[in-house]
């Protein structure tokens, strides 16, 4: 499954450049715009989908470690609650969230956690029909933190309980609202919240009488002063140019990557393969070099070490790019030279964010 995740991860790379780029336009035409959103949403839907894979993969292998903090329940579930508030309203749900008021602390991953919450507010707002109600709550029960995502939708048959945190479980009733999911999401759930020390129940009446799934964590006594505070701070953009070359045997990645960057002010050139790629960027001095790992006749990894030999390449930013996103290629980048590794399709955002600044901390 990882094998396909990436293979999947390489023709995404470039769709996803190619609406970003559409998105610097200005249309006249208002379908043009509508089939720019179209492409954008479905794009984002499949690199969900993507990802949910390369999740469910790494899981099987045992591959997830989790990095744990204490844990401000009333803090994290609100973060998770804003998370989800887009397809809340675009379904004219009303989402409830009751907090108690002592606080209540776990000692969880706080990714893993909105992970968590995310997946279940998403299910209670897709399999409840429009213009109904949700609700997120969490009370103290003994040791545990008790969390409740609640929905007055479609509800779930009693028969169907005791299945529906395995993988690939869809359900008939739900089927024509899962909106091209796989049925991964409640299996990953229970197993982040069973790697957690927590458990999971699922609760309904029955078809149409609406669902709960409950999820209980182990409290963790420390109340800390470094309760989270998970805000994405980017640097500012500055208008200062970077000579950027990127080098990618697949030409749509390298050329609509490269327009993007034309497009922010950036000078790009790309290159095909690793001796190209080598050439140019002592000739070009580029100050931003950003490189596929897998090239025709060698790997970005030993580009990127043969860059570093040269006046101009070492103090260039380099940065791999890979549809590879295990913790294994983070560390061969590293080792090879690279500033920063990052997966496909590329976050637009932080690359900007990065060549605009690339004094950030490797791997932030
Ligand atoms: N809140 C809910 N109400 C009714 N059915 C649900 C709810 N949440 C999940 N289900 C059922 O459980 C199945 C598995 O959910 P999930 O693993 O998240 O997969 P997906 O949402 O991709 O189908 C869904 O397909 C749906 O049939
Ligand atoms: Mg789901």
């Amino acid at each position: 499954m990882a094998t396909l995740a990436h293979e999947l991860r390489n023709p995404l790379a470039p769709m996803r450049n190619v609406v970003d780029l559409l998105h610097l336009k200005n249309f006249a035409d208002p379908q043009m715009l509508w089939a720019r959103d179209v492409l954008d949403r479905q794009m984002t839907q499949m690199t969900h989908l993507v990802d949910g894979l390369l999740e469910v993969s790494r899981i099987s292998e045992g591959k997830i470690t989790l990095r744990r903090e204490v844990l401000d329940l009333a803090t994290a579930l609100k973060y998770a609650a804003e998370a989800c508030q887009p397809i809340v309203t675009a379904a004219s749900h009303t989402l409830t969230v009751e907090l108690p008021h002592q606080p209540i602390f776990i000692n969880a991953d706080p990714t893993r956690f909105s992970q968590i919450v995310q997946n279940l507010l998403n299910n209670a707002a897709k399999y409840t029909p429009n213009g109904g109600a949700i609700w997120l709550t969490v009370r103290r029960e003994d040791e545990q933190a008790v969390i409740s995502v609640r929905d007055n939708g479609i509800g779930i048959a009693t028969e169907h309980l005791p299945s529906l945190f395995e993988i690939f479980t869809q359900l008939d009733a739900g089927l024509e609202r899962s909106q091209g999911g796989l049925g991964i999401g409640l299996s990953l759930v229970r197993t982040l919240t069973e790697l957690h020390g927590g458990s999971v129940s699922a609760h309904s009446a029955g078809a149409g009488l609406g669902s709960e799934i409950i999820v209980r964590f182990p409290l963790s006594n420390e109340p800390s002063a470094t309760a989270i505070s998970h805000v994405s701070d980017l640097p500012a953009r500055n208008a200062a140019r970077r000579r950027v070359l990127i080098v990618d045997d697949n030409e749509d990645a390298a050329e609509s990557l490269a327009m993007l960057l034309q497009a922010e002010g950036y000078d790009a050139l790309t290159a095909s393969d690793g001796r190209t790629g080598i050439r140019i960027a002592d000739e070009f001095s580029a100050e931003a070099i950003i490189l596929d790992i897998g090239l025709p006749d060698m790997t970005g990894y030993e580009v990127a070490q043969a860059v570093r030999q040269s006046q101009p390449g070492k103090s260039a930013l380099v940065i791999a790019l890979t549809g590879w996103g295990q913790k294994q290629d983070k560390q061969d980048a590293e080792l090879a030279g690279c500033d920063f590794h990052f997966t496909k399709p590329v976050d637009l955002e932080r690359l900007l964010a990065i060549l605009a600044d690339g004094s950030v901390d490797p791997g932030a």
